[in-house]
């Protein structure tokens, strides 16, 4: 089968819960089963104070905290984070117009074919996949943005990529790396974000908002733009619901991230649920190396154990992301020796 770095075409996943309660066939997925709905009690991540970095009394204490915390987790909540409180407002303002807008004009930023930026789905990759509930706009947006931005989204982008290079930054260190190596691989150098809409569902317990999945870069950001549970992250085997504080990130170690660090830090599968009455938005900014970079274990980490995965060139990384997504078999398996 030819391979498509796009998706294919299918409904306005908000138009058709306006239009009907009935959920058609290709949204029901029998493993969704009865998951634990949107109960107060989440499992608790760790949570990492990012000020406590900044203050050489409390620096130390807050790194081990973070490598325990990629180590065990690989998700985490951050708080006291460095992104002003009216980029993340404005930023949210802007999406919820955005989704809210008649579709006509939300289809002037479409997705075209073989491009997954835009707005519409994502990953369709087959005639007779099971879908997601949930319509997204994804969009490159570091380097040079190719788009013509938004002010809001220009803070947003800049204010996360700054963010993100902090954190690799400590998270290296964690790792004993040697300086060259974390500006080569650890430095953002391809930044997206997507602008998850799950509408309503009637059946919501018989469908996902966004199926199983890691995240395959370096490190994602997660903001939560409105008050609804959705996220649930598997541990043990379970889902467990991640309940967001007011204000945080939820970080997560990407498949990029646990690829260089020779599986010392796991990304984790993970999941969103809908709700039946009220509509989800999330903002998820995700991290990558320059292009140029190679994804594949660091030596240093190697020694010893041997490279638990191969070695690939952007490229290639690109070509089994998206033949991934075509065969259901994890991206990561396919990057395991
Ligand atoms: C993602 C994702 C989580 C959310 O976009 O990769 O996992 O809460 N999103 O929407
Ligand atoms: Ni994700």
């Amino acid at each position: 089968m030819e391979l498509t770095m796009g998706s294919l075409p299918v409904a306005n996943v908000q138009a058709l819960a306006a239009a009907s309660r009935d959920v058609p066939e290709r949204y029901i997925r029998p493993e969704a089963g009865a998951h634990p709905g949107f109960a107060d009690c989440g499992v608790d991540i760790p949570v990492i104070d990012f000020s406590r970095f900044l203050d050489p009394d409390s620096s130390r204490d807050e790194s081990s905290k973070l490598h325990l915390a990629c180590q065990n987790w690989g998700f985490f909540q951050l708080i006291n984070h460095t992104v002003p409180k009216e980029v993340i407002e404005k930023m949210k303002l802007d999406v919820r117009e955005f989704f809210q807008l008649p579709l006509e004009e939300k289809r002037q930023l479409a997705q075209v074919t073989g491009d997954v930026q835009g707005y519409g789905q994502l990953f369709v990759v087959s005639k007779d996949q099971k879908l997601d509930w949930a319509d997204v706009l994804y969009l490159n947006t570091q380097p040079a943005p190719e788009r013509c931005l938004r002010a809001a989204l220009d803070n947003y982008s800049a204010e996360l990529k700054n963010l993100a290079d902090r954190l690799l930054e400590i998270m290296a260190k964690n790792l004993e790396l040697n300086p060259d190596v974390v500006t080569d691989k650890f430095k953002v150098g391809i930044q997206s974000i997507r602008f998850n809409y799950y509408p309503p569902c009637p059946q919501a317990d018989k469908v996902l908002g966004f199926s199983q999945h890691s995240d395959a870069d370096l490190i994602t950001l997660v903001l939560q733009v409105n008050q609804v549970q959705g996220l649930q992250i598997k541990r043990s085997g379970e889902w467990f619901p991640v309940m967001p504080l007011p204000g945080a990130f939820i970080v997560n170690v990407g498949d990029i991230f646990e690829i260089l660090s020779n599986g010392r830090y796991k990304s984790i599968e993970h999941r969103v649920v809908v709700n039946t009455e009220r509509e989800r938005l999330s903002i998820a900014t995700f991290h990558s190396p320059q292009s140029h970079a190679m994804i594949g274990p660091l030596q240093e980490l190697v020694r010893g154990s041997g490279a638990r995965y191969k070695t690939v060139n952007h490229e290639d990384f690109m070509k089994l992301f998206f033949s991934s997504k075509l065969d259901g078999k994890s991206f990561l398996d396919r990057m395991r020796y």
